[in-house]
């Protein structure tokens, strides 16, 4: 048969009289059984007591001042998932082996040419205008020991343009303009006199980059490790290298001041050591 058996409290406790097995159960009449229950209702109010002041301590000891946490402080203090958590840690790994990063030639050349207007020469400067009548022909030269290169477009996040006061106009599909190099000009300063008509021919494709914000880039996650890949392919270009290229853009129009400041908005030759 079933038997009923309170919970027991510890042998410490006050237990005159109390032997739960010897005594039959089912009788709520009698007295030993009745006093086990005062005892655990006792008990019960004691514990509810002792959370009650413990729970009271607990709010005197918090610091007045300080305000709850709002969802919005709860949010910033869980740790930022990043998109590339191992970037840092290469960073680190590369500064502490002493390995170089890319550097950053600045061109020597900027001009337009309109196959609209196809004789006007246009001079040299920081005004970038792309659209499908409109290249960029770009030179630039360098001397390094550094051997191999790579053309990018760099374009900084929105939030670091706008405090450099920069910017940039765009329409059209701008994630894949070309860039093709083409036959060294025999004379450099030729360039200066250069029109659409006149411009050095296309030798080859060197590959296509992307001028997609990098905010926008970052938004994305299904482009994560993007950087990793380099915009055109690698290409030699040991000590005395001059290279002229042609940005084309087909489908868009792109208009901004590539100037040599922070943050990089532009069209850069990058040299790896
Ligand atoms: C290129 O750099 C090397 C080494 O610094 C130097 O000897 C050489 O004269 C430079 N060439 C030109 C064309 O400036
Ligand atoms: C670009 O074309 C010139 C020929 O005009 C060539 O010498 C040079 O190696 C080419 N550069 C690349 C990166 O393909
Ligand atoms: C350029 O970047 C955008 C996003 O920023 C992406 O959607 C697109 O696929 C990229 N295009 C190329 C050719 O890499």
């Amino acid at each position: 048969m079933a038997k009923y058996a309170p919970l027991m409290s510890g042998p410490s406790d006050d237990d005159a009289g109390y032997e739960v097995e010897s005594k039959p159960n089912f009788e709520p009449s009698s007295t030993s059984s009745r006093y086990p229950m005062l005892l655990s209702v006792l008990m019960a109010l004691i514990a509810i007591a002792a959370a009650a002041a413990f729970h009271l301590n607990v709010l005197s000891m918090a610091p007045q001042r300080e305000a709850l946490l709002r969802p919005k402080d709860v949010e910033s203090s869980f740790r930022i998932a990043r998109p590339s958590p191992n970037l840092d840690k290469g960073h680190e790994t590369m500064r502490k082996m002493r390995f170089k990063f890319p550097r950053m030639v600045f061109p020597m050349f900027i001009a337009r040419a309109n196959a609209a207007a196809p004789d006007e020469v246009y001079e040299s400067g920081s005004s970038v205008v792309l659209s499908p009548t409109d290249s960029m022909i770009y030179h630039w030269r360098t001397n390094s020991s550094w051997p191999k290169c790579y053309l990018t477009a760099w374009v900084s996040p929105a939030e670091e343009l706008d405090a450099g006061h920069k910017s940039y106009k765009s329409g059209g599909d701008v994630t894949a303009l070309e860039i093709w190099n083409l036959s060294s000009p025999a004379d450099r300063n030729s360039l200066k006199t250069m029109s659409w008509n006149t411009r050095p021919g296309r030798v080859s494709l060197l590959g296509t980059v992307n001028f997609t914000s990098r905010s926008t880039q970052n938004r994305l996650g299904y482009l994560d490790a993007q950087e990793l890949k380099a915009p055109t392919p690698r290409f030699d270009c040991p000590g005395d290298t001059e290279i002229t290229v042609e940005v084309v853009c087909a489908s868009c129009r792109l208009e901004f001041e590539q100037v040599f400041s922070m943050p990089p908005l532009g069209f850069e030759l990058m040299q790896l050591a």
